[in-house]
């Protein structure tokens, strides 16, 4: 089977699995939970915690509901996201971002029930006696990258830095913590419960926040080239604060490196290399 196609059954695993974990019920707050999740993101955090178990012997049944969490919980950050206190933007995945579907207060509620359902899923998530040390890990590690002093944070910066102080290093460090730890929570997945070895561990990490980087240069590529932008709250953006040619040229760079991680520690995973030259040409 061709890589294109591995990922998409993968993908469509991760789908099946997000509609069993929400199932239609006939209230406007599940029907909101619903409408975030099921709307057709990419599912790039949970195919990188897929892939990256994969690549460490763990069977795909196991990390599952690892892979939905994290979906969750990036879903969760999306229609907080896009509150008209926070970007301020009517459209998400080319359909009316939540709040405009179903009013803030429901879009409010809804990702709040989506991240308490994150930490559910975990917990609740079936895993052998002799993992049950990792998982427990791994539960930190999700709490401890998607909070205050990772993704959450990330999102302070972004609100918070002014003009001035947004050089190059805290450009980065904004997008570490904003998009790249919760990519890192989802490579960890796959180390932590395959009980990958210290160089292994350490390589898989150095692929996630290179690829945490990269792909928000190119959401912000992408961004600089639609027009909608005008419309929504200005916040740091790398196209505009450093250029359109030196953002194409870090996001290669940052592919490449990512790349590269894998090469030096020989973690074979046609699949993780594609998923990194793919943020060149994701449309
Ligand atoms: C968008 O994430 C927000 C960023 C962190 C840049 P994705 O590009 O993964 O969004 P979906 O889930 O595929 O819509
Ligand atoms: C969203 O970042 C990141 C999180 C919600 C954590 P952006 O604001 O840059 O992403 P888009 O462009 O709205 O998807
Ligand atoms: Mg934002
Ligand atoms: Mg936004």
């Amino acid at each position: 089977m061709k890589v294109e196609e591995r990922l998409s059954q993968k993908k469509k695993a991760v789908d099946r699995e997000l509609e069993l974990i929400l199932p239609e019920e006939d209230s406007p707050l599940f029907q909101a939970m619903r409408y975030a999740v099921l709307s057709g993101g990419k599912r790039f955090r949970p195919l990188l915690a897929l892939s990256s178990g994969e690549c460490f012997g763990v069977s795909q049944d196991v990390l599952l509901p690892f892979a939905c969490a994290l979906e969750l919980i990036h879903n969760y950050s999306l229609i907080h996201d896009d509150l008209p206190s926070m970007d301020n933007d009517d459209f998400r995945r080319g359909k009316p971002s939540c709040h405009k579907a179903f009013g803030e207060d429901i879009a409010l509620l809804a990702g709040a029930a989506l991240l308490t359902l994150a930490f559910e899923v975990l917990v609740r998530a079936p895993v052998s006696a002799n993992l049950q040390p990792q998982k427990e890990q791994l539960i930190i590690e999700i709490g401890h990258l998607a909070g205050v002093r990772g993704m959450i944070g990330g999102q302070l910066m972004d609100i918070t830095l002014s003009p001035e102080e947004l050089t190059e290093e805290t450009m980065h460090e904004l997008i570490l913590k904003k998009t790249g730890a919760l990519i890192v929570a989802s490579v960890k997945t796959g180390g932590l419960l395959g009980k990958a070895g210290n160089s292994e561990f350490k390589a898989i990490v150095q692929y996630g926040r290179n690829i945490g980087l990269a792909f928000q240069i190119r959401d912000d590529i992408l961004d600089s080239e639609g027009e909608e932008r005008r419309e929504k709250n200005l916040s740091p953006n790398y196209v505009s604060l450093f250029g359109n040619e030196v953002s194409e040229q870090r996001l290669k760079s940052f592919v490449g490196i990512a790349r590269s991680a894998l090469e030096e520690t020989s973690l074979e995973s046609e699949e993780l290399h594609y998923l990194a030259s793919k943020l060149l040409e994701w449309p």
